[in-house]
């Protein structure tokens, strides 16, 4: 497969919910690969915290700061929060690049499952409430303990990009792409972007089963 063309040296990458522990493994990545990361919260101290135990440059403000200054924006906060705080930073985000890796799951003693979302998907949920930024889903699969993980130097994973935007999925590959390892693999629209959230319910069991941290694998391409 040849990657997207894009150059992304240099974006700042900006992440809602920076303080977790998706939003801390993929600031990590992002900053090894010397993009100016920043890290976004409700708290600007639980922020810097978070962004001084990633070091490698990385900053921290609140999720409103976050969203004004970044190039380009990662929304990696719990489901249940998702809605509400995209509807408060609708006029930040405005023209920007928002990758969304929410995935809406429920949890109980049978395991992990997929939750019914009215808008279809958190990604087309995130595409309803900002009618003006660029949204693409990325990032579903990836998992925060092998993000974080030194002697990880390369991810087994391919990353699924989803979006209306020719322009903004390839750019979101080749950042997937700038983590070693890894592979951004335009997976369509965000219309299908609801299984490919759901999917990450099937990765837990198989976790769970096999003591592992599961990713994925497209073939032939
Ligand atoms: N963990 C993984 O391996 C993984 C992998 C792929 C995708 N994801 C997705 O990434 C997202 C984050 O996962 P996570 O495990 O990092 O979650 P998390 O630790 O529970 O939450 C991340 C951060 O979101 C903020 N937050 C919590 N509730 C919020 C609310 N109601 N409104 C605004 N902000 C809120 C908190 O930051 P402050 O309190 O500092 O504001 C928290 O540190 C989830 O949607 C998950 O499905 C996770």
């Amino acid at each position: 497969m040849m990657p997207p063309m894009t150059d992304v040296s240099g974006l700042s990458i900006g992440i809602l919910g920076g303080t977790g522990d998706q939003g801390k493994g993929l600031a990590r990545r992002f900053a090894l690969a010397r993009h100016p990361v920043l890290i976004g919260s409700r708290s600007a101290g639980r922020a810097q915290e978070a962004a001084d135990s990633i070091g490698h440059g990385a900053r921290g403000a609140e999720n409103a700061v976050v969203a004004t200054e970044a190039d380009v924006v990662i929304v990696a906060v719990p489901y249940d929060g998702h809605k509400a705080l995209l509807e408060s930073l609708r006029a930040e985000l405005a023209g920007k690049i928002v990758i969304d890796c929410v995935n809406p799951l429920g949890f109980d003693k049978k395991g992990a499952f997929a939750l019914p979302v009215e808008e279809g998907s958190a990604a087309q949920q995130a595409a309803a409430v900002l009618p003006d930024s660029r949204v693409v889903a990325a990032f579903h699969h990836v998992s925060a303990v092998v993000l974080m993980d030194p002697a990880v130097d390369k991810v087994d994973l391919d990353v699924l990009v989803l979006g209306e935007d020719r322009e903004a999925t390839d750019l979101v590959q080749a950042l997937a792409a700038v983590i070693p390892g890894v592979r951004g693999v335009y997976g369509g629209r965000l219309r299908n972007a609801a299984q490919v959230e759901a999917l990450t319910a099937n990765l837990i069991s198989i976790n769970r089963r096999y003591k592992a941290h599961a990713g994925i694998r497209v073939t032939d391409i």
